[in-house]
């Protein structure tokens, strides 16, 4: 192609207004292994097309294509570990022993193939088998990552990625060509659905916990703090909000609490009824 710089502008243009996705310049030739992959799975035959196309195609499923495509889904089970002992160790005896809550609500909002909300999942029931009361809602901009979620099924290379043949072997089955499928006991509680962090109109004080690790890492500092703000307003009072590791409310003016848990750090919603009270 002559003009391949008008190509990763309007590509990085299309992507950034449609998910907040930031590839500046400097990033663009992070998008030549998605450009290949666009014309090798969808119908636009060549780099020509796929620019015609993204200045003028109203079609959803292309649109959902390129969204797919330039979306990074890398995650596997207990990804960096110290999260989930903060979870099993710190905050659940919190929510469920000290408050007593009896229903919590937990949202993982950028899920990809489902590792994480299992990974959530699997450490409630391992630490409070008999509690069921759990509203899981797992989320992501990707339809096709979520597909994946939903079939809960594995490859072995992912299904021994971070979770324990203990755990492995108590909540998948093993099923053909070597892949390994979560129990419906356990996937049956998770609610997949597709939300758009930057864009979409967020539930108000409802969340317990709300993990949202490794995705506003790739959002520019204005959107990210407008995805943290909204993720403030869907927290309850007394809420912990769990980030990536090495990600942080730096440049962010909102007032969470941080605390180290586990070794690790995590982001906690005063609640001033309960100070009040105290
Ligand atoms: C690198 S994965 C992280 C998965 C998991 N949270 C983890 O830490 O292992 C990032 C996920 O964020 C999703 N994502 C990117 N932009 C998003 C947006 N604007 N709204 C919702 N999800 C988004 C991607 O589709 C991808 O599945």
């Amino acid at each position: 192609m002559e003009n391949k710089e008008e190509l990763y502008r309007v590509l990085a243009d299309f992507v950034f207004k449609n998910t907040g996705i930031f590839y500046g310049e400097r990033d663009y030739y992070r998008l030549d292994s998605r450009i290949d992959k666009m014309i090798r799975e969808s119908d636009v035959a060549s780099e020509e097309e796929l620019l015609k196309s993204l200045k003028q195609s109203t079609d959803k499923e292309f649109l959902a294509k390129v969204i797919d495509v330039c979306t990074n889904n890398e995650t596997f089970f207990f990804r960096d570990q110290n999260p989930f002992n903060a979870l099993r160790d710190h905050i659940l005896p919190e929510l469920l022993e000290k408050k007593k809550l009896n229903q919590l609500n937990i949202w993982s909002c950028a899920c990809s193939s489902g590792q994480e909300p299992l990974s959530i999942m699997m450490t409630i029931k391992e630490k409070y088998p008999d509690f069921s009361s759990i509203s899981m809602e797992a989320t992501d901009i990707s339809q096709t990552i979520l597909e994946k979620a939903k079939s809960g099924i594995y490859n072995s290379l992912e299904a021994q990625r971070g979770i324990s043949i203990q755990l492995l072997i108590k909540y998948f089955d093993q099923v053909e060509n070597n892949c390994w499928k979560v129990k419906s006991d356990l996937i049956d509680k998770i609610q997949y659905k597709p939300f758009n962090l930057f864009s979409e109109f967020y539930p108000s004080g409802k969340y317990d916990v709300l993990f949202c690790r490794n995705v506003l890492i790739y959002q520019n500092m204005e959107n990210k703090n407008k995805i943290l703000q909204k993720l403030f307003q869907a927290l309850k009072p007394g809420g912990y909000l769990i980030m990536g590791a090495g990600e942080s409310l730096i440049g962010s003016d909102i007032k969470l609490e941080q605390k180290t848990l586990s070794g690790t750090m995590v982001f906690y919603k005063q609640d001033l009824n309960s100070f009040q009270a105290a």
